[in-house]
């Protein structure tokens, strides 16, 4: 009945995302919502998938190459710049986050909320309206409870009569479980 993190996380953007458009990965890592994405947007859509780590750009390049996936950009940057790989006309379908550090890679390269921020910010100029941004929020690593309440702060006061914004996740369970913040430009 209640869907996990992840399966929640994916069909928010199945409901909003249409075939076609352009979408953001902004933290591809190993690259699964990279290939949920590509599916979803279809031949003619755009996948634009943002990693710092050369580890994951290239798992997600392996990934990729073994699906044969050719909608989608691989970009070695920070997600952060993303308007630079965007044309002024271009409007984001939407996007996904997985906050934190790369599973199997290492833990001291994190996300950070200031650049999250300015990300999330970006993005949601180029959002088209009913178009969704989904956080899921890892807070359980050194420097992941600095970053969620910087990315909570951010989006409380995003303003309602343009942003609806919406907090889900599990509240009884242990080790600090990841939670999902969306938001929803109307
Ligand atoms: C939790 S992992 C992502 C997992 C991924 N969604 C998957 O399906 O495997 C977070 C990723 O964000 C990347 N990252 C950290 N800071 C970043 C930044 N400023 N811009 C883009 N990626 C960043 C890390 O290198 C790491 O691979």
């Amino acid at each position: 009945m209640i869907k996990n993190i992840i399966a929640f996380s994916h069909q928010l953007l199945r409901e909003s995302v249409q075939p076609g458009d352009i979408v953001i990965d902004a933290t591809a890592g190993n690259g699964h919502d990279t290939v949920f994405l590509s599916n979803l947007v279809g031949e003619n859509g755009h996948v634009l998938a943002f990693d710092i780590q050369a580890k994951a750009i290239e798992a997600v390049r392996m990934k990729l190459t073994e699906q044969h996936i050719e909608n989608t950009r691989i970009i070695h940057d920070s997600h952060e710049n993303v308007a630079v790989y965007l044309n002024e006309v271009d409007r984001i379908g939407g996007a996904i986050f997985n906050l934190g550090y790369l599973p199997g890679g290492d833990k001291s390269i994190i996300t950070h909320g200031e650049s999250t921020i300015i990300a999330v910010e970006t993005i949601l100029e180029l959002l088209k309206n009913n178009g969704v941004i989904v956080l899921v929020i890892y807070h359980g690593h050194k420097g992941g409870v600095q970053e969620k309440e910087a990315v909570l702060q951010y989006v409380k006061q995003l303003d309602q009569q343009k942003f609806n914004a919406l907090q889900y996740g599990f509240i009884n369970q242990i080790n600090n479980p990841p939670f999902i913040i969306a938001i929803e430009k109307k």
